[in-house]
């Protein structure tokens, strides 16, 4: 088979396809990958590389020099289109100060204030902190507009970012309810349902509602939910962040893609889960002094786990993430390759492209990361340094300090 781009040297392969290595994450010794036009093609031992591939005398070579390599790392849940910054409100709780709930708003009203232009400048300098990161795919959420001009807008604006780094858009119109509706809550689930949801076409594929106290209801969210399916969209949920108040199963009823946060969820909540295909999304950044997502429970419990930056201005900002898979091991108790199939394969199971990104097999995307290190588990052991010494999209280098 012919190919376009190959990759050797690598110490460890990690491809995250248990059944092509080693234990969980499928690791080859001394492993290679072949690809053509940006798609994996061939995976092996460097041994077999010759044998089976034929290189194309223009193809771009890589060398590991005996380092791991990974997938592309995913982030599977950022609010990535925003203006502002919320350092004082940060800092204030810091000092002990009540949280204050108005916190969204106010990135609502630089949002909105803000040129399409500057937001997608300030959307590409944070897809360039990702990228430097070793991440190759970001989801990312509306919001900050909350009514139905801006979320579009919003969403445009992730629609139309040139970068490496792929955009999966999230329309997120029920995040809180806007001042404007303050006296009529039901009328914005209205507006989000029967006005904003119709409106979204192609602009985004998921949509996420904050099902909480001090957000939506759960028979609100069942009301928007019922809109974004109706209108085919994949269905997201930030649940049991702040209280518990049922939203991880009403996420499994609707076979929500994924249900995030989960720090108040119980044991009935990770057994729903369970028997659902729910991708639990955890974002360990967000809850930092906790209390953290129960785990464990969900993963005795069946539920696949990824971990995210949840990257926004109030509760998580931050592209690192890496760190949020430290994080995961320190404070959520995952092991590191829970942790690292948690912001690879599971994550790419929680935004449905399993079989595309996320891991290192035939037919997926020739998306990598070579590491500075020759361990995998460095990524979550040495945490804090960045270890993304080159990074791969679609067969091409496109970023990564050198290893
Ligand atoms: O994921 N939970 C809701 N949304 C964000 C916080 C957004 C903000 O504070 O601006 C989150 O934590
Ligand atoms: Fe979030």
């Amino acid at each position: 088979m012919k190919a376009d781009f190959v990759l050797t040297g690598a110490g460890r392969l990690v491809t995250c396809e248990p059944g092509l290595g080693e234990g969980p994450l499928g690791v080859i010794e001394r492993g290679a990958l072949a690809a053509w036009r940006g798609e994996v093609v061939w995976v092996g031992r460097e041994a077999d590389l010759a044998g089976e591939v034929e290189v194309a005398p223009d193809a771009v070579e890589v060398d590991a020099r005996g380092s791991a390599v990974l997938p592309g790392l995913v982030d599977c849940h950022t609010h990535l289109v925003f203006a502002g910054d919320r350092a004082p409100e940060f800092a204030a709780r810091l000092r002990g100060e009540p949280r204050a709930t108005g916190g969204v708003r106010e990135t609502v009203r630089a949002t909105r204030a803000t040129g399409d232009e500057d937001l997608a400048a300030l959307a590409l300098e944070r897809l360039d902190r990702f990228l430097s990161w070793g991440v190759t795919t970001v989801e990312a959420k509306s919001g900050y507009g909350l009514t139905l001009e801006q979320e579009r807008r919003l969403l445009s604006v992730a629609a139309g970012l040139r970068h490496p780094v792929d955009v999966v858009r999230t329309f997120l119109g029920a995040h809180v309810v806007p001042p404007e509706y303050d006296d009529d809550p039901e009328g914005y689930v209205t507006l989000v349902s029967e006005g904003m949801i119709p409106s979204i076409g192609q602009l985004a594929e998921f949509c996420d509602v904050w099902c909480d106290e001090g957000a939506f209801s759960v028979d609100q969210a069942r009301r928007i939910l019922r809109a974004a399916r109706a209108e085919g969209l994949g269905i997201k949920v930030h649940a049991e962040q702040t209280a518990r108040t049922g939203a991880a199963a009403l996420a499994a009823s609707f076979g929500a893609v994924s249900v995030d946060h989960l720090e108040h969820a119980t044991e009935e909540d990770a057994e729903a889960l369970g028997i659902s295909r729910t991708v639990a999304v955890l974002l360990p950044g967000a809850s930092l002094g906790g209390p953290y997502a129960p785990a464990r429970t969900l993963i005795g419990r069946g539920v696949r786990v990824a971990l995210s930056t949840d990257l926004n201005p109030g509760t998580s900002y931050s592209e690192n993430l890496p760190l949020s898979a430290a994080l995961g091991c320190a404070l959520l108790r995952l092991t590191a390759e829970e942790a690292i199939l948690g912001i690879t394969r599971h994550a790419a199971a929680a935004i449905a492209r399993e079989r595309a990104i996320g891991r290192l097999a035939r037919g997926a995307a020739c998306d990598l990361v070579v590491l500075g290190a020759a361990s995998e588990v460095d990524l979550v052991y040495h945490y804090g340094a960045n270890l993304a010494a080159i990074v791969v999209k679609g067969g091409r280098v496109v970023g990564g300090a050198g290893p």
